[in-house]
């Protein structure tokens, strides 16, 4: 599984300069209308991906499972969705709401997804 645990540990180290990036705007410039757009990249982007990738360090290297591939992918998608959704919400376009409602059931779905691949992976 080491392929994914590198593809989630390059991945988080990208989503984490983005998001720091997004933070230190926020300083610089006083307007911390972004806070939430900043708060979700960080935590679903940054810490939630490094913890999947040190997870998959963890495991035999063996080819990654259909659903760890479907986790991989809802992970990017739902992640994006959120953050662009939020960003345009909190920036007034409030319209973009169901985006971001889509993008929080997909996540959440996502977590679940992980939650089966974790208990398989640890199960005696
Ligand atoms: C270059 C680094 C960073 C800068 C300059 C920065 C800057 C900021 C700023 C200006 C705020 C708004 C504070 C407020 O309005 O009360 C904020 C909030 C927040 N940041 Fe960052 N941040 C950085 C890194 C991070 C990282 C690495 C994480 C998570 C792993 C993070 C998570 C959060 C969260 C969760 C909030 C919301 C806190 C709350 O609810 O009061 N930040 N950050
Ligand atoms: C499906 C995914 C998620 C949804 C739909 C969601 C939703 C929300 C909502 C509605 C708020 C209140 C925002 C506000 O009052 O302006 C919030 C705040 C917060 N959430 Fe989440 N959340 C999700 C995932 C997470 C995760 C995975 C973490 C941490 C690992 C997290 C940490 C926080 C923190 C620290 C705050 C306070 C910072 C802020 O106000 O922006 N959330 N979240």
């Amino acid at each position: 599984m080491n392929a994914l645990s590198t593809h989630f540990l390059r991945a988080a180290t990208i989503y984490a300069v983005i998001g720091m990036a997004l933070g230190n705007y926020m300083g610089a410039s006083g307007d911390h209308s972004q806070m939430p757009t900043h708060a979700h990249l960080l935590l679903l982007g940054w810490v939630s991906m490094a913890i999947y990738g040190l997870f998959y360090r963890g495991l035999p290297s063996e080819p990654a499972s259909k659903l760890m591939v479907a986790h991989k992918w809802l992970a990017h998608i739902s992640l994006i969705a959120l953050t662009c959704g939020l960003a345009a919400m909190f920036a007034g376009h409030y319209a973009v709401e169901p985006v971001v409602g889509l993008a929080s059931i997909i996540a959440l779905i996502n977590m679940a997804i992980f939650s089966v691949i974790v208990f398989k992976a640890t199960k005696a």
